[in-house]
């Protein structure tokens, strides 16, 4: 098989950028060791900036995210006895929207599933550092394949093969393991709020998500080690009562029909390129989901990567492919501070003098426009500029 970019992964990255790239008349195939059943089932993050809501609309993927998505001017901050609200929109002019990843994924393969080789195994990447890189794989019928490309992308995540294909003595990785996780559910019942509410409690972080005007999302700060076979669906509502609750308001509950443990990490790996090979989303970072950032800086990756595939192949243009780390990172490292920042003040760790802090710092930013207007700007996210000129 030849094609112009062989992509490594058929998560929200790999299939945007095979998207884009369709849409300037160029040609990629993504292979994925998951089945299309796993890839459009996995519930994953909810917030989409208005930058990404906006690449996505533009390039023709807006018809159900348009109907279905809501678009939320604000959070909720709380802790016992006060709950606040940073008016994004008022401190800001923009919004952001909840629209599902798995729904994303969705409206992606409605236009790329015939771009996508699933199940197979053993994929290797070959040649990276030469002008004809290639990936191996095997299909789900056992056969054998070699797709020779121009331009390989990994876009397989955390646990990928593409980031150990960049040799060790090159790589350089920054990482924070944090001692805590997230339970999270899905649970059929209309949301409690209007916004999402992210809550500091002396149990831990809590925090009341949604998906749709029928469907909950919500989650617990649990110890990393702890296992979900120990939450029944009774001792989860009623933590969460507890960390949620507020004198005046009642938290509704309902059928759980998703529940799993997230590990929270802060992870960056350079390079993001390496010859031929070029890194997006968390193949090279991973953020805490504390803020939502880890979909949307997948998306600005792609986003910066597009531009600069593009002027390659019409071109023959190598100076946005030589620069195309250093944009991305710049963003990376921000929101990877914004994502510790929300992390660290909100999740306790049982430090006394760490609880006072916390709350030091969210008294201030829920009564100062200064450290509000911060937190808003970082929340809807800082505009893909570099990106999108010249598209
Ligand atoms: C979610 O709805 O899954 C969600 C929302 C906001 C976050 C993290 C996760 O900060």
């Amino acid at each position: 098989m030849r094609t112009q970019i062989a992509i490594v992964g058929a998560g929200p990255a790999g299939l945007l950028l095979s998207h884009l790239l369709s849409l300037r008349g160029i040609e990629s195939v993504i292979v994925e060791n998951r089945s299309r059943a796993y890839v459009e089932a996995r519930i994953r993050a909810g917030v989409l900036e208005q930058d990404t809501v906006d690449l996505l609309v533009d390039s023709g993927l807006g018809d159900r995210l348009k109907s279905q998505g809501l678009r939320h001017d604000g959070i909720h901050l709380q802790w016992p006895g006060e709950r606040h609200r940073i008016d994004f929109h008022a401190l800001t002019g923009r919004s952001v929207w909840i629209y599902g990843q798995t729904e994303v994924v969705k409206d992606l393969l409605g236009v790329r599933a015939d771009a996508v080789h699933f199940e197979v195994t053993q994929t290797a990447l070959h040649d990276v550092d030469s002008d004809r890189p290639s990936v191996s794989f095997v299909d789900r019928d056992g056969v054998a394949h070699v797709v020779e490309a121009d331009i390989v992308v990994g876009a397989d995540g955390f646990h990928g093969v593409s980031r150990p294909t960049i040799p060790a003595p090159l790589r350089r990785t920054w990482e924070r393991d944090y001692p805590y996780g997230w339970l999270g559910i899905l649970a059929e019942v209309p949301p409690s709020t209007d916004e999402l509410i992210y809550a500091w409690h002396p149990r831990g972080f809590a925090m009341h998500s949604m998906r749709s005007p029928q469907l909950s999302r919500l989650y617990l700060q649990v110890d990393r080690a702890e296992n979900v076979e120990d939450w029944s669906d009774d001792r989860i509502w009623d933590e969460l009562r507890t960390r949620l609750g507020l004198d005046g308001w009642t938290l509704a509950d309902g059928p759980i029909v998703d529940k799993g443990i997230t590990p929270m990490r802060s992870f960056v790996s350079t390079p993001m390129r390496h010859g031929r090979l070029f890194l997006v989303g968390d193949a090279a970072h991973i953020v805490p989901p504390t803020g939502a950032k880890g979909l949307n800086l997948a998306v600005a990756d792609v986003a910066v990567l597009t531009e600069a595939l593009d002027a390659f192949f019409t071109e023959r243009r190598t100076d946005l492919l030589d620069s195309y780390e250093e944009r991305a990172l710049r963003r990376v490292w921000r929101c990877t501070h914004f994502s510790w920042w929300m992390t660290s003040m909100l999740h306790t760790s049982g430090d006394d003098l760490d609880q006072q802090l916390q709350l030091a710092q969210l008294r201030y930013v829920c009564s100062s426009q200064a450290a509000a207007t911060s937190l808003a700007e970082n929340y809807v996210g800082l505009p893909h500029e570099l990106a999108r000129s010249g598209s």
